[in-house]
């Protein structure tokens, strides 16, 4: 049995969870990224949580509008299909790792899953998720707490799936959370990873990286009025980040079987979906 409660009947319920033991030290978190930082690799840096954890502290207010402007739409869609993957029913339970505002969350509500909670490190960032589930529109559960994905606070198989969307490369320890993706879930479950990769043919790769790495870094930094560094951290998190075959490697070694990739948008995303062994 996991430790929440099971519902018996369909309702809204948000929670703000108190601080977690896994929380960045407030003394590191209160800097982002600076371009000596970044001239490396992000993923080996010893601060990588604490930065991540300043980083969405700070552009949450326009992170939503960012997403649309920057995604030029495309990332509800991308979303749905991560839905999709996940193969939703009236009796699911799913958690949402890395939720932030909640638009996954809240699409896995609207398709119908009988509970679903949504987990994130950044306050912040699942203030307005609680403040936008007001609006849902499905008929089950919807819960957030504040959670760190590599310690997660449920018990061994308590999920039918676990998502996550944009978040993966943003955890200090990758692989470590995957295994707790696993330990959560029921045998059979299903992982669905949603993330950024990069387009392999050659010419979109190379659009690709003018628009990710030198136009938008400039106009998402000025509609978040953000000094985190978080538009410069993201093309270079990106281009650091195993790609999808790699990831894959690490969705296996992390217990998982029947692994399959979906590349959305010439490759700029791609939906990892895995079953837990
Ligand atoms: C790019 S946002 C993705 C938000 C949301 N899933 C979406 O689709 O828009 C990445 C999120 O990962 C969260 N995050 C990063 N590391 C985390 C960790 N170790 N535990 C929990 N959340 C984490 C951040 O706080 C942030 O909200």
């Amino acid at each position: 049995m996991r430790s929440l409660q099971t519902p018996t009947t369909p309702r809204l319920r948000t929670v703000s969870a108190v601080k977690t033991s896994a929380e960045p030290d407030r003394a590191q978190a209160s800097h982002g990224w600076d371009p000596r930082s970044l001239a490396g690799d992000p993923h080996a840096d010893v601060e990588k949580a604490a930065r991540v954890h300043a980083m969405f502290e700070a552009i949450a207010r326009r992170y939503d509008l960012n997403n649309r402007l920057h995604s030029f739409g495309r990332d509800v869609a991308w979303r749905r299909l991560a839905v999709r993957a996940a193969d939703i029913d009236a009796a699911s339970t799913v958690l949402d790792v890395a939720c932030g505002t909640g638009d996954l969350a809240a699409e896995l509500n609207a398709a119908g899953a009988r509970e679903v909670v949504g987990v994130d490190f950044s306050q912040a960032m699942l203030d307005l998720a609680i403040a936008k589930s007001a609006r849902r529109r499905g008929g089950g559960t919807l819960e957030y707490r504040r959670a760190d994905a590599m310690s997660l606070p449920f018990d061994d198989g308590s999920f039918d799936a676990v998502t996550i969307a944009f978040g993966l490369r943003n955890i200090a320890d990758p692989p470590r959370a995957l295994r707790e993706f696993r330990r959560v879930l029921k045998p059979g479950g299903r992982l669905v990873v949603l993330e950024f990769s990069e387009p392999r043919f050659a010419p979109i790769r190379w659009a690709n990286r003018l628009y990710t790495e030198h136009i938008m870094p400039v106009t998402a930094t000025i509609v978040a009025a953000d000094r985190s560094g978080a538009y410069r951290y993201l093309p270079r998190s990106v281009r650091t980040f195993p790609d999808p075959l790699a990831l894959s490697g690490w969705i296996s070694a992390a217990g998982f079987g029947e692994i399959s990739r979906q590349s959305l948008t010439f490759g700029v995303c791609t939906i990892h979906r895995a079953v837990a062994g």
